[in-house]
């Protein structure tokens, strides 16, 4: 079974694995660069959403050639990682927060597999968008290892690269948003229509402008995760090793779904 890891903000490397080797995917919607290698009887993709270095920024991000490889390489699951602000006292810098809702509030990025064209007109199920039997699963593993964890919360997307203003994390918050990030969109959306079990674990770097008493630098999220990091990749690695082969869930498998996989 594959599983793949799709890393954000300061996790950029992929140390842990076994056998590891580098390997350049080429999807409709671009090349992508892998790492694949294994984690006990587990083949890991391992994929930087932001590049080396993080040279590309949230808004600029292939969403959709990053999805369409895991697809061309029949990944079975996505555990993610986000960086985040949080609007809520209860989830502090340093938490993990495991999504189970979001709002939406990217502006111009291309963020469905279905734009007309070729493409037959779809229109995905987005009730519940992140694979339940994922995040249970991320959660028991991170019970498991004493990570200060939550098991749901609602992340608003933004569309970055700036980060927000303090009226609108009061808006977001009065919307019913716990956390604020600016990468979970559309990649959550593009597994569900690729017919990939995604999940997302959230880390807390920072409260969000006007909650945080003081201003926003990249600088601060970046030094936060590097000091996480170890707890992240502990409870990756924990969740893959608590996987079985196979799990029911509720994310719809379309026959849409293959068509991704053109040339
Ligand atoms: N806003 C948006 N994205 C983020 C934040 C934030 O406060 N922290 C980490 N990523």
């Amino acid at each position: 079974m594959k599983v793949a890891f799709i890393g954000g903000t300061g996790f950029y490397e992929a140390h842990f694995l076994k056998d590891p080797r580098e390997v350049i995917v080429s999807t409709h919607y671009g090349e992508v660069k892998t790492l694949q290698g294994k984690h006990g009887d587990k083949e890991i993709v391992f994929i930087t959403r932001h590049g080396k270095g993080h040279a590309v920024p949230p808004h600029l991000v292939n969403y959709r050639a990053n999805i369409a490889c895991l697809k061309r390489l029949g990944v079975k699951a996505i555990l993610a990682s986000a960086a985040v602000g949080s609007l809520n006292m209860d989830m502090e810098p340093g938490h993990l927060v495991i999504l189970d809702q979001f709002l939406d509030f990217t502006k111009g990025r291309p963020s469905t597999f279905f734009d007309g064209g070729k493409m037959p007109v779809v229109h995905t199920d987005m009730s519940y968008p992140y694979c339940d039997f994922l995040r249970e699963t991320l959660f028991k593993a991170g019970k498991s290892l004493n990570l200060p964890i939550h098991p749901s919360g609602t992340y608003v997307c933004t569309e970055g690269p700036r980060f927000e203003s303090a009226a609108e994390i009061k808006m977001f918050r009065s919307l019913g948003a716990h956390v604020v990030g600016m990468t979970g969109v559309p990649e959550v959306v593009l597994a569900r229509e690729a017919g990939i079990c995604y999940s997302s674990v959230a880390l807390v770097t920072n409260y969000a402008a006007g909650i945080s008493p003081t201003l926003l630098t990249h600088e601060e999220v970046v030094e936060m995760m590097k000091i996480n990091s170890q707890n992240f990749i502990k409870l990756l690695l924990k969740t893959v090793e608590m996987l079985p082969e196979e799990w029911q869930c509720s994310c719809e498998k379309r026959p849409e779904a293959e068509l991704i996989l053109r040339d």
